[in-house]
């Protein structure tokens, strides 16, 4: 199994291009079983969960071809894909494949919406929390759907004339629902207003390819997003936007390391929140005609209180690569997880690399320190496994985290990025 070896000590310089989305090109990717027309998406990132998501759409009917060359654009890396869904061949989608990833369970939304019915086993994915699917369940009965729990199984049908347009409210905010939901409503009848709706700009992005399809949406980006059901979608061409979480998490590394990168292809309106907390950590950050320039040039890194929360707020997705860069900070932050349960596996690997952290609850507290030593240490979910590779920047000797197909599922080359910025990481296979 493959292995990151890191060698830390090295400042980071230089320029790294900004992958297209995962949380923005997987729903879009399950967008394309509402057509029989093809949709094109530019700019989708190459990444275990991608090709995951790409078997199991092949398995409900959907052809697809990836451009055969690699584009290479300026700096950037992207690949167009066609996807073509001329029928649904088959609604089931089973346990071998969704529980792999979790978001291969939103096929549920589209399937239901035009095939009128689905037979889709119960997600698996990161081992971050419990992660129940109620959500979705409400949301498909408010448009009419009935639901059943059968073996592992949620078998869903849509009442004869397809779903019914209607007005629900998520008692919790939640992406994956808020994507299904808008799914599946733009082939409903009639009107469906969703409520507490998630604003990430993943669902905006979402929005703006149904849209481009053929969907009346408004509101994406608000809480409260409507849509006037039509009664069939085309294709499209849509542009995957910029991985927010990618971005964040470079721009920490360089926050760790110290040095000058341009972050290229990505746009600041994606995270302010985060991009905050990382000035306050001590980096200049400024947005330049390409992307985002990122400068810590000497000093210490402050320590910085987040609080995790649904868009706009401090991204979970980003709250283990901040704990990397804090257990080097010159004081005492703490860090508070309010969006999934058991998000602090990365705690007891930091602590390998020397990291002084204590959990209350939801709450980290970490200690700063003034050096951390390399060490073997555990990748345990996606974003875990690069806040250890952040740290195993700057930690002293080296540090190889295994377990790296967790890596895989969301940072197209990481390796080739952070060496060309002049940081020792090489991947070593067993
Ligand atoms: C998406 C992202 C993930 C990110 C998360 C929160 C993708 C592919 N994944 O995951 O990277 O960490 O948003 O920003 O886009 N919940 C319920 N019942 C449900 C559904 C969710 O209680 O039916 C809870 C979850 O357990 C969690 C919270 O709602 O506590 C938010 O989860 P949700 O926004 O649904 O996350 P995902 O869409 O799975």
């Amino acid at each position: 199994m493959d292995r990151i070896r890191i060698t830390g000590g090295n400042e980071l310089n230089g320029i790294i291009p900004i992958s297209g989305a995962k949380n923005a090109a997987l729903p879009l990717m399950i967008a394309s079983l509402l057509t029989d027309d093809t949709l094109t998406l530019e700019n989708v990132p190459h990444l275990a969960d991608v090709e995951q998501l790409i078997r199991i759409l092949g398995n409900h009917g959907v052809d697809i071809s990836v451009n055969g060359r690699r584009e290479r654009q300026g700096e950037g890396y992207s690949r167009t894909v066609h996807f073509t869904c001329r029928n649904i061949v088959d609604t089931t989608a089973p346990y071998e494949l969704v529980s792999k990833m979790r978001a291969s369970f939103w096929v549920i939304g589209p399937l239901l919406a035009r095939a009128g019915q689905a037979r889709v086993s119960l997600p698996g994915g990161c081992a971050i929390g419990t992660r129940p699917v109620d959500l979705f369940i409400e949301a498909l009965k408010a448009l009419g759907a009935t639901i059943e729990i059968d073996s592992g199984y949620i078998n869903a049908t849509a009442p004869k004339g397809g779903l019914v347009g209607a007005r629900y409210v998520f008692p919790k905010v939640s992406v994956g629902a808020t994507h299904v939901m808008l799914m599946a409503a733009t082939l409903a009848r009639g009107t469906t207003i969703i409520g507490n709706a998630a604003r990430e700009p993943e669902v905006v992005d979402l929005a703006n390819c149904l849209i481009a399809m053929g969907a009346k949406i408004t509101g994406a980006g608000t809480s409260e997003i409507t849509i006037e059901g039509v009664d069939s979608l085309s294709g499209a061409r849509h542009r995957v936007l910029p991985d927010r979480i990618e971005t964040g998490t470079y721009a920490m590394a360089v926050a760790m390391t110290g040095g000058d990168v341009v972050l290229e292809g990505t746009s600041a309106r994606l995270l302010e929140t985060a991009l905050e907390a990382i000035r306050r950590a001590g980096a200049e950050i400024t947005e330049t005609e390409t992307g985002l320039r990122v400068v810590r040039k000497g000093g210490e890194i402050r320590p910085v209180d987040v609080v995790t929360d649904p868009f706009p707020g401090f991204p979970t997705d980003l709250q283990a690569q901040f704990m990397g860069l804090m257990t080097r900070s010159s004081g005492v932050s703490h860090i508070t997880e309010t969006i999934f349960e058991n998000r602090f596996m990365h705690v007891q690997e930091l602590a390998r690399l020397g990291a002084k952290i204590s959990l209350s609850g939801q709450t980290a507290k970490i200690e700063g320190v003034p050096r951390l030593r390399g060490a073997p240490v555990m990748a345990t979910d996606l974003r875990a496994s690069v806040s250890l590779v952040i740290a195993g920047l700057v930690a002293e000797g080296e540090t190889t985290v295994s377990r790296v197909y967790h890596l895989d599922r969301g940072f197209e080359r990481l390796e080739e990025k952070l060496t060309r910025c002049g940081a020792l990481v090489e991947r070593v296979s067993d």
